[in-house]
């Protein structure tokens, strides 16, 4: 069976499409240096599939050591590129950290590729490109505006240098680079076992695992970043995906590049969100009808480089990909509260 690169395996949206590809019949070769997640993850993802896999603690911002673990896993069919931070508001604060960490370490993975015939690529891309749209729902053929923060301006950056990469000189094998990117809105919920899910350092930056934290009692209260907002409520509006949708839209990415009917295109990039917008009331009064509790919650000032509302057209990765979204709104909210209780009962 072919054999899946996973850079950033053990993060959060890494380690859920571990557990797809595992279950999908590949065979995975995980890079991670735990920077922002937890090396016990790896176990949770060999205790839910059954399946063992090889796992190597490395940075990619370290050259010589990923060309020298390539060097141990030959014949590797296709790299998925999860391996960055994302926190929007910390990008924002240490911008250095981000290119150094996001772009440099996507430049060593792309000349490994060449250097190994590593001709397949999945990158791990961001709503963020369209910065602030002002038509939506957005396609893929939407203005890529301004990013918002540095963060999402990697993910502009770092698509626009495979698209430079994919239509370079074609290695002497002759075999082209094909690369797929996926753009996620915003991933939020768990593995239904609740094994594995967000691991959050410190505060949470995003608004299910500050939910959940609240809920559990680390957190005194929600606050909610602006109510004056053009939106049906007043808050911001966004396309809350569960994170296993967004895992199997990566085996469905994979078995293109890889499969008979493979697509001749080598850029190809695809949104991946539900379709539908939530405000962030929307998003309490779910978590608290779903999990059958009071969230304590307040309104406070806006948030510094927040979108007002941007949500998905997806229909090119339903029709291209064969996507299917499995996960409902509730579905979300009871996962992440099950990950919530299961960090407390037995964490990682
Ligand atoms: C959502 C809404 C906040 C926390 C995320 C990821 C980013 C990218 C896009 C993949 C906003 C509000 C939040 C809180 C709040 N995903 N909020 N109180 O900013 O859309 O970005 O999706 O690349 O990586 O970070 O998500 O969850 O931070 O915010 O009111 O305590 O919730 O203002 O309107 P965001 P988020």
């Amino acid at each position: 069976m072919a054999r899946i690169l996973l850079t950033g395996s053990t993060g959060y949206i890494g380690s859920h499409t571990a557990v797809a590809l595992l279950e999908a019949g590949y065979e995975l070769v995980g890079l991670d240096n735990y920077s922002r997640s937890l090396a016990g993850v790896s176990q949770r993802i060999q205790e839910i599939t059954g399946k063992t896999y090889t796992q190597h603690r490395v940075d990619l911002v370290d050259a010589a050591a990923l060309n020298k673990v390539l060097e141990q896993e030959p014949a590797i069919d296709a790299v998925i590129h999860f391996a960055a931070f994302k926190a929007v508001g910390e990008s924002s604060a240490y911008p250095l950290q981000y290119f150094r960490n996001n772009l440099g370490g996507q430049i060593n993975l792309m000349q490994a590729c060449d250097q190994f015939g590593i001709r397949n690529l999945v990158f791990s891309s961001s709503c963020t490109v369209y910065g602030n749209p002002q038509v939506i729902p957005v396609t893929e053929e939407s203005p890529l505006l301004e990013p918002e923060s540095p963060y999402g301006r990697t993910k502009a950056v770092g698509e626009a240098m495979l698209r430079d990469w994919v239509k370079s000189t074609v290695p002497q094998d002759g075999q082209e680079r094909q690369v797929i990117a996926l753009r996620y809105f915003n991933p939020v919920g768990a593995h239904p076992s609740a094994r594995i899910g967000e691991c959050t350092v410190g505060v949470p930056d995003n608004l299910i695992p500050y939910i959940t934290q609240t809920a559990m009692g680390k957190r005194a209260q929600l606050t909610v970043f602006g109510n004056d907002y053009p939106t049906r409520d007043g808050t911001c509006l966004r396309d809350y995906i569960h994170v296993c949708d967004i895992a199997a839209a990566h085996v469905d990415a994979v078995n293109r590049l890889l499969g008979q009917n493979s697509s001749s295109s080598p850029w190809s990039v695809y949104n991946l969100g539900t379709g539908i917008g939530q405000t962030v009331l929307e998003m309490i009064q779910a978590f608290e009808s779903v999990n059958q509790m009071n969230l304590p919650w307040s309104y406070g000032p806006r948030r510094p480089g927040d979108v007002v509302a941007v949500y998905a057209n997806n229909r090119k990765a339903v029709d291209e990909l064969g996507w299917q979204i499995r996960y409902s709104l509730q579905d979300m909210m009871r996962t992440a509260w099950d990950w919530e209780q299961m960090q407390a009962k037995d964490p990682l």
